[in-house]
């Protein structure tokens, strides 16, 4: 379920202070359920022990070119056959020298001329060794030849100095983790359209009728459909949660924003997604001036479009996207409410939500839901986290997509701009 479980990655650790990040890293990998093999050069084992990352992986790092590994096997022979992915964090200077011109005097570069699997690289050194032409050059040959780079970022660096150099966050490694193991997913050559948050309609420059969405379900959507290969378009609202990287972001803060910028992604949209939470009401008048306490106010309203009603128009016209798929937020009559809620849009599939609930729907990590499809097909999933939940719908719509012969078939494509 998780693109991470049961992946084989290596990691690579030279020598640098962002050596100490390393460690959050592989508990990130290992906590998202890959088997994490580390690597690390002479240098590394003096900001880091080979012990720490022994004990957090659960398997002996790889100190050096000749170590035998299980079975016996020369460890960077076998290892680079099996992994899926090779990161190296940090990267320094030196063995990206190394990597670049393809020497194999230590375990990672020896490694990474072994191996097929994508190479993910996440620089760590000081702003004028990052900008020196040498280092620009050798980095110019590893994205040539397909490596992945993430970062450096601008910021804080061993010297005490701020400047470009600072690796990347291990939480953002992870995401780029991701990001490369999906292409060639199930969903790969899938364009997916999908709103997330809730909107805000504005009474004057400081105050706006808001709702209770957080987005997570949205995100969650984008998150797990990226990772399944799809090319994700991401319309979002007033979210507490951050947008995933790797998608492409349109931000859309009013009804009327969330109508025009969907409108526009339909010519390219395969499937459509609508999580967001969008107002049905507001005010008729925005003041241009913040409205005063002393003056008695009557806010009336009006009603917004509805995004979908709108959808289904111009699908008809158009015949995009193929496939919609919207939420019902319920109180009541949950079935027969949501039931005609997928007729009067012309969805193919709703996602019913009990928000009554409190360990679901709205603001909290888990979602329970009912899939319904406009075939009759009814699903209760039990209580599970949003990205396990997304899973799930996107499953399903993948299943509708082959069922209903839409003419789509997976295929290759890259994720990463
Ligand atoms: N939706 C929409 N445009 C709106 C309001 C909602 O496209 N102006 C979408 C939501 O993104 C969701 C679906 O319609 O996918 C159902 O939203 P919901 O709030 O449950 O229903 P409403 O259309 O607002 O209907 P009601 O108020 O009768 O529950």
């Amino acid at each position: 379920m998780n693109i991470l479980a049961d992946k084989i990655i290596l990691l690579g650790v030279t020598g640098g202070i962002a050596a100490y990040k390393a460690v959050d890293l592989c508990s990130k990998l290992v906590q998202a359920g890959a088997h994490v093999q580390v690597l690390m050069t002479y240098t590394a084992q003096k900001f880091v022990t080979p012990l720490t990352f022994g004990a957090i992986s659960g398997r002996q790092p790889i100190t050096d070119l000749w170590q035998l590994y299980e079975g016996g096997k020369i460890g960077h022979v076998a290892l680079a056959q099996e992994a899926d992915l090779f990161i190296i964090a940090p990267l320094s200077a030196h063995t990206m020298a190394g990597l670049a011109h393809g020497t194999a005097d230590g375990p990672i570069t020896a490694t990474a001329l072994s191996t097929r699997a994508p190479l993910l690289l996440a620089p760590a050194m000081e702003s004028r060794m990052w900008e020196h032409p040498a280092t620009q050059a050798n980095l110019q040959t590893l994205i040539q030849r397909g490596a992945y780079l993430v970062g450096p970022e601008v910021g804080r660096l061993a010297s005490g100095g701020v400047g470009i150099g600072r690796m990347s966050e291990p939480e953002v490694i992870v995401e780029h983790a991701r990001i490369v193991l999906s292409r060639k997913g199930p969903l790969s050559g899938l364009r997916i359209t999908i709103t997330a948050g809730g909107t805000r309609e504005w009474m004057d420059p400081v105050r706006f009728m808001g709702n209770r969405s957080s987005g997570k379900m949205g995100v969650a959507l984008a998150r797990v459909a990226r990772d399944l290969g799809a090319h994700v378009n991401l319309i979002y609202g007033a979210m507490t949660v951050d947008p995933p990287i790797g998608v492409h972001l349109v931000p859309a803060m009013r009804a009327e924003d969330m109508l025009r910028a969907t409108l526009n992604l339909l010519p390219e949209t395969d499937v459509l997604i609508s999580a967001a939470a969008i107002a049905d009401f507001r005010p008729v008048v925005t003041y241009e001036t913040k409205l005063k306490k002393e003056t008695d106010q009557e806010i009336r309203l009006e009603r917004t479009p509805d995004v979908l009603r709108a959808v289904a128009e111009r699908r008809a016209e158009i015949g995009m996207p193929r496939l919609v798929v919207g939420f019902a937020a319920e109180t009541s009559d949950l079935v027969a409410n949501a039931r005609s809620k997928m007729e009067r849009k012309n969805l193919e599939m709703i996602i019913l939500n009990d928000v009554t609930a409190a360990d679901a729907g709205f603001e909290v990590d888990t979602n329970r839901v009912t899939i319904l499809t406009r075939d009759g097909g009814i699903e209760s999933l039990p209580l599970m986290d949003k990205e396990a939940v997304a899973y799930h719908i996107l499953q399903r719509v993948r299943g509708l997509l082959g069922a209903v012969g839409l003419g789509w078939s997976p295929g290759a494509g890259s994720l990463l701009p």
